[in-house]
């Protein structure tokens, strides 16, 4: 794998378990001696929070004030200023004010690729660069999609079922054709996993059916687990939290899995 390889997270549906992943996948990849820096790129915060920021509006410089840099052409902060570290990680937090950067681009020369400009910045300092994107498919994840060499997708059994994924897969696509061309998808990994209902049997395998050949569905599979809200309440990713527990191991495996494809 190359120096500063960058992956988003993606899917425009909330609750899938994008930032959970993101925390966990990097933590995991962290724990296998890589250097990784998480970019929070979802206005609601939460991954900036599960950094310890209750109050990310109270940030002096956030995701939105770099984007704006590159946006006016200003020289950027120091950054000592923004990059937040904790358990190993580096993370570039976000606050509310990123919505207000979707707003900004309109009138934006290459508004599809201010975060690529910005993350050029970075990636000689880091192994892996993680973006937690936002549950929508507007220009700030066309923004992610533009800037990474892969996509991982996050998704319940739920969620695959529902079709969700076409709108997803359509974007990427279309990203790929005008503006990304190396673009790739890594997989989907499916979280909120419980083996013992039959349903997400069956709707499993009915996924590999529908998308195996064309897209990896990873073996580690995230089950359900209480742990994780536990863990994210206090400002830790489950891995660290309870290390032993089913759902931490399997993003360990995850993370092991994930680095073997050496894609
Ligand atoms: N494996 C899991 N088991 C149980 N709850 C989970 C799991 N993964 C995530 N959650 C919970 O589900 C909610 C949504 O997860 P999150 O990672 O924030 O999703 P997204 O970023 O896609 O909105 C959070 O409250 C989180 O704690
Ligand atoms: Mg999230």
């Amino acid at each position: 794998m190359s120096k500063g390889r960058i992956i988003a997270i993606a899917n425009q549906k909330g609750g899938v378990g994008k930032t959970t992943t993101t925390l966990n996948l990097a933590y995991s990849l962290s724990e296998l001696g890589k250097k990784v820096l998480l970019i929070d790129f979802d206005p609601q915060s939460n991954l900036t929070m599960c950094f310890g920021v209750d109050r990310p509006d109270e940030l002096e410089t956030t995701i939105y004030d770099l984007m704006m840099c590159i946006i006016d052409e200003k020289e950027m902060p120091d950054k000592s200023k923004y990059i937040l570290s904790f358990n190993n990680l580096d993370l570039i937090p976000c606050s509310i004010e990123l919505s207000a950067v979707e707003m900004s681009l309109v009138n934006v020369m290459s508004r599809e690729v201010i975060l690529k400009m910005l993350l050029e910045n970075f990636k000689n300092d880091y192994d892996f660069i993680i973006i937690d994107c936002m549950p929508a498919l507007g220009m700030l994840t066309v923004n992610a999609l533009a800037a990474c060499d892969s996509v991982l997708i996050p998704a319940t059994a739920q969620y695959l079922s529902a079709k969700g994924l076409e709108l997803l897969l359509q974007t990427i696509a279309r990203v790929k054709k005008r503006i990304n061309p190396n673009i790739t998808i890594d997989g989907i990994l499916v979280t909120m996993f419980s083996d013992r209902t039959k349903l997400t049997k069956e709707i499993l395998n009915l996924m590999n059916d529908a998308y195996s050949e064309y897209i990896r569905i990873f073996e580690s599979k995230i089950p359900v687990s209480i742990k994780v809200g536990e863990a994210s309440y206090r400002y830790k990713s489950v891995i660290e939290y309870q290390p032993k527990s089913k759902v931490a191991l399997a993003y360990q495996e995850f993370g092991k899995e994930y680095l073997s494809y050496g894609n």
